[in-house]
């Protein structure tokens, strides 16, 4: 039997005992033996919850027990989760997060930390929800040097933009919806300002290039920024808007951005509607592959949880190798980075002509007083300059 103990009982905490009590049997062959947990640290009591007799509020409590092999962290935010897996790993004990916020600000340091103690410290469901990404990633796909790695990285967002599109609804009533159904972050600014997507496209680079890469050095946009009017003109030109992070190889390092994007059918990405995600990955021998599932939510979050615990209990007596070194990757500039522009303006076709060139006009029912036109292929520093001589943007969004 393998005692662990489940910290924050809050949408993933709870969903990790849900998971480990629904499917105890199947989970106790695949490990090899039974998994309880044994304490639920949460600063609440659940005086009705069945595991209520389970709750501590003292770390201490589960640090001192000699009978916990394997912590699970389920609380959200860098600190005290940092505090607390460092005290984990240094005691010997085995560590499993689904906590991004965390991973992509200290995993090199925890991995170094748990390869020097022999021990492991998992985080599948920190990218992607309930996906498969990291595994693949540091176990299958290691024969390759990922070209692209790209994707659908927050539920929340592609949630609001496909009830958006699909439905005419507000932007307000949609986020409510999305956290009423346990799919956005505590505080849904990470999810529509694009830094939950940030967090989770540094840590997929991190572990494609094995060193660090700083999510504060990643170019970021969210969604807040999308009107009812660019789904009208997406939906003329047969497009989809999805916030992407994406990474691209370029030369020695990565060239790395999170954007919302107007793809068309030709994306694998396009068919990747509500809370499901995707990552597209391009090896230089695999070609593409693409993974993709339920990415929020407290059951498919915690089902990946609970599979890097089982994994955990199958390699109890060895750290599993992972390439992700605390050197720090510069990134290129993600201007270097080559695409088209769609661009609604209240100037001049005259003044549109001088700063962009040929462009392809698009035209939306029902809108009237701007134009919106699509430009030819070109780099970040081009569309800069090209948008300043101009003025007059209402809006733009990269086209793929
Ligand atoms: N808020 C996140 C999302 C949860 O919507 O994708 C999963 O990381």
């Amino acid at each position: 039997m393998v005692k662990i103990a489940v910290l924050g009982y809050g949408t993933i905490g709870s969903g990790v005992v849900e998971v480990l009590e629904k499917n105890r049997d199947v989970i106790t062959r695949r490990a090899g033996e039974e998994i309880e947990v044994k304490y639920i640290l949460d600063l609440r009591d659940f005086p009705e919850d069945p595991y209520a007799d389970r709750i501590v509020h003292d770390y201490e409590e589960i640090c001192q027990d000699p009978e916990i092999s394997v912590v699970v962290e389920a609380m959200g935010g860098v600190e005290p989760a940092f505090t607390f897996a460092k005290k984990a790993i240094l005691a010997g004990r085995h560590f499993a997060t689904s906590n991004k916020a965390l991973i992509a600000k200290h995993g090199a340091e925890l991995i170094a930390m748990a390869q020097e103690k022999s021990v492991n410290c998992l985080f599948g469901a920190s990218v992607g929800g309930g996906i498969p990404i990291i595994r693949p990633l540091n176990c299958c796909l290691t024969a390759d040097v990922i070209e692209e790695i790209s994707g659908i990285l927050n539920g929340t967002t592609n949630y609001m933009m496909t009830k958006m599109a699909d439905e005419g609804s507000d932007f307000d009533d949609v986020l409510k919806d999305a956290q009423q159904k346990g799919f956005a972050e505590a505080d849904p600014t990470a999810d529509i300002e694009g830094h939950d997507a940030c967090r989770k496209i540094a840590i997929l680079t991190s572990l494609v290039c094995g060193r660090q890469i700083d999510f504060e050095d990643i170019h970021t946009e969210g969604i807040t920024k999308i009107t009812a009017t660019d789904f009208k003109y997406a939906k003329a030109m047969g497009r989809r808007i999805r916030l992407l992070g994406s990474s691209y190889k370029t030369g020695d390092s990565y060239c790395a951005m999170v954007a919302p994007y107007m793809l068309d059918d030709s994306s694998p990405l396009y068919g990747v509607n509500g809370v499901f995600n995707a990552v597209f990955v391009r090896g230089n021998m695999l070609g593409d592959a693409m993974f993709y599932g339920s990415g929020a939510g407290k059951l498919p979050t915690a089902s990946a949880v609970v599979a890097d615990v089982i994994d955990i209990v199958r390699h109890k007596d060895e750290h599993i190798p992972l390439e992700w070194r605390p050197e720090k990757l510069e990134l290129v500039d993600y201007r270097q980075l080559t695409g088209r522009y769609f661009v609604r303006t209240t100037a001049q076709p005259a003044a549109i002509e001088k700063a962009f060139g040929m462009v392809t006009v698009v035209e939306a029912e029902g809108v009237t007083g701007e134009t919106a036109f699509v430009t030819g292929e070109m780099d970040g520093y081009a569309y800069e300059q090209a948008a300043e001589q101009m003025g007059d943007i209402l809006q733009c969004i990269r086209v793929k």
